[in-house]
């Protein structure tokens, strides 16, 4: 195990809190989950906030498994159901790993001109990231290992696991 559920549960707490007060004074947070990763930590992240907030949810697909293809390729399967367009945006992600995901999403918001734009990531892997995109709240940084569990997948199955554990190379 990497990270027990009860650490999971005091920093959510903490990231929350500093959500909170970041946006003391918005109208109207919107959070968009990246799916499907993120669905657990956003669920827990949004019932702990006090500023009023909604969620939006995106889902995307790297096109890097196959080896032809640009390994930074980033695909939108599913787009947000409403417009962003001046409002205070914050993307919800379970792990940024080489930064790809983050920093496509990242572009394709901005165009969609929101007041402001930030991102939260339960998880970064440093160790693998090749782009450079700014965290502005994140849990934890851990090694470049394959983690599952509160969310996270490996071909599908562990994802609701409470705990985020690594999973060894003989059991992949
Ligand atoms: C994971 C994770 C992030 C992305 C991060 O999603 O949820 O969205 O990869 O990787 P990157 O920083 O290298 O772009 P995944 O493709 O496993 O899909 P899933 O969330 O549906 O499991």
């Amino acid at each position: 195990m990497l990270i027990s559920a009860a650490d999971i549960d005091r920093r959510v707490d903490e990231l929350a809190a500093a959500i909170d007060e970041a946006y003391a004074e918005t109208e109207m947070l919107v959070l968009v989950g990246v799916l499907k990763g993120s669905f657990i930590f956003m669920a827990d992240l949004a019932r702990r906030l006090s500023v009023p907030h909604r969620v939006e949810f995106i889902a995307v697909s790297s096109y890097g498994a196959i080896e032809s293809e640009d390994p930074g390729a980033v695909r939108l399967l599913m787009d947000v159901r409403h417009d962003v367009a001046g409002q205070d945006v914050l993307i919800v992600e379970d792990i940024v790993d080489t930064g790809h995901t983050l920093s496509y999403l990242l572009r394709l918001l901005a165009a969609r001109t929101p007041r402001t734009l930030r991102t939260c990531a339960l998880l970064h892997k440093p160790d693998r990231t090749v782009t450079d995109v700014a965290i502005d709240y994140l849990g934890f940084t851990i090694p470049d290992v394959w983690v599952v569990g509160y969310g996270l997948d490996f071909a599908e199955r562990h994802r609701t696991r409470p705990d985020i554990c690594e999973l060894p190379p003989e059991l992949r």
